[in-house]
């Protein structure tokens, strides 16, 4: 698995190449808010038939799949045919699963236009779409043919989104870069950051692609994360953005493997608490966050298991833990959050 990471400059020389003339059709998907913002910026994806989907995360489920299979129909899309996503996460996870399947499996290509999706879900390959029972549920590992990365689109991107995006970044970061970790923290953002978190990314997923070692890593703050964000999509007027959930799910991890001993706890706790909302929970939510936990996809033998660092940037261990701790911390964190 190769995914070129290229920049703007990279990605329009991309257009004109043979590689790119091989396609018998080239379809975009994308949905509302970035049809709106993003494509007078990029006009040339106004050549391609557009397909447009809702925005948000309520979008990532069957229905839109059905919609997306349906529309590469009409087009006459076939095996020789590349879908090219536009868009967050959103657009990415389930443009990546539709063309990981369609005709079983057509090229695709990303143009992540959110900070998350740029350093996170635009990479590596991982697909998919939610159910009633938990996120992501059903997917693929179908890496992008490339991600083409173009920062000036997200100068339309909301503050709550970016932060969202970025506490992705601090993940990647504590993992495997220190110095990067360092870089992140500072203000302004250097220079090529992007750039440098997603080759993180990449790099490390193109050794362990399916997932059956390193790449577990990345899975810091998600087992809780991901409980969080489902619960409160599914039961609450205010949810958490994705990378918000993740970055209370950092923490909490943190809490529950080391207590509050790890080298970046004060630190990343100080990011969070000074950009990230809160979540609204009560002590009554904490069974079916739990609940949410225990079903996680990553879980296996019915142990609950998370990845947290070893240090700062010197990768992870992915640890089993008592569901009871787990209920400690949360009932810590959310008197916390009151
Ligand atoms: N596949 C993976 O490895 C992976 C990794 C991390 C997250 N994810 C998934 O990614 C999703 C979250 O992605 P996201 O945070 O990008 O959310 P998103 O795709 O919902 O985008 C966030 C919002 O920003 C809008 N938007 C996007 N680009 C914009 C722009 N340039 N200007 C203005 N508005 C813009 C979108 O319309 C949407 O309303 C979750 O479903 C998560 O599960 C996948």
């Amino acid at each position: 698995m190769t995914t070129i990471l290229c920049d703007s400059i990279a990605a329009d020389a991309w257009r004109t190449s043979l590689q790119w003339k091989a396609y018998d059709r080239i379809v975009v998907l994308t949905d509302t808010n970035v049809y709106r913002e993003v494509f007078p910026v990029l006009d040339w994806l106004n050549e391609f038939p557009v397909f447009v989907i809702p925005a948000g995360e309520n979008a990532k489920g069957l229905e839109q799949v059905e919609r997306i299979y349906q529309k590469l129909h009409e087009f006459k899309c076939t095996r020789s045919s590349l879908l090219l996503c536009v868009g967050g996460g959103v657009v990415t996870d389930l443009g990546g699963f539709c063309a990981s399947t369609y005709m079983r499996g057509i090229d695709v290509i990303h143009v992540p236009t959110t900070v998350l999706a740029m350093v996170d879900a635009a990479i590596g390959g991982k697909t998919g779409y939610n159910t009633a029972w938990g996120k992501n549920m059903i997917g693929t590992f179908h890496a992008p043919k490339a991600v083409w990365l173009y920062p000036d689109v997200l100068k339309t991107l909301d503050q709550r989104e970016f932060y969202s995006g970025l506490a992705e970044a601090w993940k990647t970061a504590i993992m495997l870069d220190g110095a990067l970790w360092i870089a992140l923290r500072s203000n302004p953002l250097p220079n090529n950051w992007l750039h440098r978190t997603a080759a993180a990314k990449r790099d490390l997923v193109e050794t362990d692609f399916k997932e059956k070692g390193v790449r577990a890593w990345l899975n810091f703050g998600h087992t809780i994360g991901h409980a969080l964000e489902h619960f409160l999509l599914s039961n609450k007027q205010e949810s958490l953005l994705h990378g918000e959930a993740i970055a209370w799910g950092m923490l909490l991890e943190l809490n529950v493997v080391y207590s509050d001993i790890h080298p970046v706890f004060n630190e990343l706790r100080d990011l969070v608490e000074k950009h990230i909302p809160a979540p609204k929970l009560q002590v009554e939510d904490i069974p079916a966050i739990l609940e949410r936990m225990q079903a996680d996809k990553k879980n296996a033998h019915q142990k609950l298991v998370l990845a947290v660092p070893l240090g700062e940037g010197v990768g992870g261990q992915v640890v089993e833990v008592k569901v009871k701790v787990v209920e400690e911390i949360l009932l810590r964190w959310i008197n916390r959050w009151k």
